[in-house]
C-alpha cells in the first residue's frame, strides 16, 4: 500500500442515486441522471463517487433488498447505462465505488424464493432456517435493527427465516460455502465492468454466532429507544469467524489492481480498527461514523479524534465520514453555522473524507408528515424519530420547480428552502457554504500536508480545535471555533499566511503571534518554515 493509493488522497462523495437526478420524469433519480451531473462532480473536485444500490429491488428497503446482484434496476436503467456512465465518469477522472450488500438478499431473489420453496431444497441451507423454540416462538432472542423479532414463521414449511432488518430482507448463510463462492462472483462480476471499489453494508453482520446464543439484555436501553437497543448485539454481530470472510473477499478484490474495499461497521473505535485485518487481509477503509457520532463539542471531539489516531495500525489508513443516507443530516445535528466547520474539520483531518450528497448546500433534514413517511422502519417503529427519509431529499440544483431534479412528482418531497439553497444560486456566491466545500476540497488536493501529512494537536484556547499538519518542509495549522464566541489562537512557529477561512475572506491575509477568529469561524494557515 503506498502513499499515492489514490483512496488516500481521494474524497469520497456518496451518491443516493433515488434523490440525485431524474431524466424520464418518474421522480425517482436514474443513472443517465448521475452522469449528467459528473461535470458537477468534476467541478466540485471529489476523487471518487459510491453509489447506493442500483440494482433490481423491490425497494422494501430502497435498494438494500436485492433480488438481482447481476443487473440493474430498470427503475436505474440499463446494464449499458450503467458501462456508459462508468466510462464517463472514468474519463472525467472520478472512481465508481459500488454499494454490496452480502449478508441479505430481498425476499423475492430467486434464492430465497427456492430456500421457502422447501426444507430439502438445494438452496435451504442458502439462508438461516431454525425450528420454533419450545413454545412456539422464535428460535432466539434476536431483534430486528427495524423492530420487533428478527425471526419471522414461514408456515409453507413451518420454520422461522433470520432477517436483521425488515422480514423482507432475509439473512444469507455465510458459513456455506456456497453462499461465499455465489457472492464472490458478483464481485468479480463488477470489477470485470470496471468498477473501483465496493462500499460493504453492514459489514459486521455477515457470520452469526454457530449456536445462535441469546443476546444479553443492554443495561443502557432508555424507553424512547430504538427496540433493536434493548439488547447488546454480542451474538448476531461482530463475530470472530467475520475475519476469515473479510480475508476471502480482500483476495478477490486484491486480485485486481487499485480496487478499495470500505466496510460499513458500527461499532466502538477498538472494535473497528479491528477490521483492517492484519497484513492486508481487512478492508481498506473501516468507515468511521464516530464524527457522526461523537457530542459536538471540543472535549468529545478532540479525544476521540486522539483515539482513533491511536488504535489505527501502523502502515493504515485512517477515513471521515460526516453524513449519509442512514443519519440526520449535518447541518440538522450541529446548526448551519457549524456545518462550516465540521466541513473543514473532516477536509483536512488525517484520512480519507466522504461527504454526503447535499451536505456541500447545507441542505437539513425535511421532517416528513405521515402520509410521506416511505422508510420502512419508520412505519415499523412510528414517533420514535428513526425515519431516515428526512436526509433523503431531492438534491437541489437550481431555482427550477422540484429544484430542477425532476419534471415529474418527487418520491420524496423537495426541501422548500430549494429556490435559494441551490448549486446554481450557491456555485456563484463566494461566501456560500458550496464554495467552501469546493475550495477545501481544492487545498486538500494541492496542499500534501493536507492530504497525507502527520498530524498532531496544538495548545489552544478552550473551546478551539486546533492542529497542525506537516508534509516536508510544509506546516499547516486548522483551528476550529466550536462555541460560537470570538477566540486569538497562538501560531506555532510565530508566523503565517490564511489559505482559508469559513468565512470564505481573509484569504491572504498575514498573521502573526496569534490568529483571531470570529464566532464559529475556522481557519486554515500556511505557517511559515
Ligand atoms: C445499512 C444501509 O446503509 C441501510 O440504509 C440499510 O437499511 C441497512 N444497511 C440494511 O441493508
Ligand atoms: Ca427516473
Amino acid at each position: 500500500m503506498g502513499a499515492d493509493d489514490w483512496w488516500k488522497k481521494g474524497t469520497i462523495y456518496q451518491v443516493y442515486p433515488l434523490s440525485f437526478q431524474d431524466t424520464n420524469g418518474d421522480g425517482r433519480g436514474d443513472l443517465a441522471g448521475i452522469r449528467s451531473r459528473l461535470d458537477y462532480l468534476v467541478w466540485l473536485g471529489v476523487d471518487a463517487i459510491w453509489l447506493s444500490p442500483i440494482y433490481p429491488s423491490p425497494m422494501a428497503d430502497f435498494g438494500y433488498d436485492v433480488s438481482d446482484y447481476w443487473n440493474i434496476s430498470p427503475k436505474f436503467g440499463t446494464l449499458g447505462d450503467f458501462d456508459a456512465l462508468v466510462a464517463e465518469a472514468h474519463a472525467k477522472g472520478l472512481r465508481v465505488i459500488l454499494d454490496y450488500v452480502p449478508n441479505h438478499t430481498s425476499d423475492q431473489h430467486p434464492w430465497f424464493r427456492a430456500s421457502r420453496a422447501s426444507r430439502d431444497d438445494a438452496k435451504r441451507d442458502w439462508y438461516i432456517w431454525r425450528d420454533a423454540a419450545a413454545d412456539g416462538g422464535p428460535p432466539n432472542n434476536w431483534l430486528s435493527n427495524f423492530g420487533g423479532s428478527a425471526w419471522t414463521f414461514d408456515s409453507a414449511t413451518e420454520q422461522y427465516y433470520y432477517h436483521a432488518f425488515l422480514p423482507a430482507q432475509p439473512d444469507l448463510n455465510w458459513r456455506n460455502p456456497k453462499v461465499r463462492e455465489a457472492m464472490y462472483d458478483v464481485l468479480r462480476f463488477w470489477l470485470d465492468r470496471g468498477v473501483d471499489g465496493f462500499r460493504v453494508d453492514v459489514l459486521w453482520h455477515l457470520m452469526k454466532d454457530a449456536e445462535l446464543r441469546d443476546n444479553p439484555p443492554n443495561p443502557g436501553y432508555q424507553p424512547g429507544d430504538p427496540s433493536i437497543r434493548r439488547l447488546l448485539q454480542v451474538y448476531s454481530c461482530d463475530r470472530p469467524e467475520i475475519f476469515e470472510v473479510i480475508a476471502e473477499m480482500r483476495r478477490v478484490v486484491d486480485a485486481y489492481p487499485d480496487r478499495i474495499l470500505i466496510g460499513e461497521l458500527y461499532l466502538p473505535l477498538e472494535r473497528l480498527v479491528a477490521y483492517y485485518g492484519t497484513a492486508g487481509t481487512g478492508v481498506h477503509l473501516p468507515f468511521n461514523f464516530h464524527l457522526i457520532q461523537a457530542p459536538w463539542n471540543v472535549r468529545e471531539i478532540a479525544g476521540m479524534i486522539a483515539e482513533y489516531e491511536r488504535l489505527v495500525p501502523p502502515g493504515e489508513w485512517p477515513n471521515w465520514v460526516l453524513g449519509n443516507h442512514d443519519q440526520p443530516r449535518i447541518a440538522s445535528r450541529v446548526g448551519v453555522r457549524q456545518a462550516r466547520i465540521a466541513a473543514m474539520l473532516l477536509l483536512t483531518l488525517r484520512g480519507t473524507p466522504t461527504l454526503y450528497y447535499g451536505d456541500e448546500l447545507g441542505m437539513v433534514d425535511l421532517p416528513m408528515r405521515p402520509e410521506k413517511v416511505r422508510d420502512g422502519w419508520a412505519k415499523n417503529e412510528p414517533g420514535l424519530g428513526v425515519g431516515r427519509d428526512p436526509q433523503r431529499t431531492p438534491m437541489q440544483w437550481s431555482a427550477a420547480p422540484n429544484a430542477g431534479f425532476t419534471s415529474g412528482d418527487p418520491w420524496l418531497p423537495v426541501q422548500p428552502t430549494y429556490a435559494s439553497v441551490n448549486v446554481d444560486a450557491l456555485s456563484r456566491d463566494e461566501r456560500s457554504i458550496l464554495t467552501l466545500y469546493r475550495r477545501l476540497i481544492q487545498l486538500r488536493r494541492t496542499h500534501s500536508a493536507l492530504a497525507l501529512g502527520a498530524k498532531r494537536l496544538v495548545e489552544s484556547p478552550q473551546a478551539v480545535l486546533a492542529y497542525e499538519r506537516t508534509h516536508g518542509t510544509s506546516r499547516i495549522l486548522v483551528a476550529l471555533d466550536f462555541e460560537g464566541a470570538p477566540k486569538s489562537v497562538p501560531l506555532p512557529g510565530g508566523r503565517g499566511t490564511v489559505l482559508l477561512s469559513t468565512h470564505l475572506d481573509r484569504e491572504g491575509e498575514s498573521v502573526e503571534g496569534a490568529v483571531g477568529l470570529r464566532a464559529d469561524e475556522g481557519v486554515i494557515v500556511a505557517l511559515a518554515t
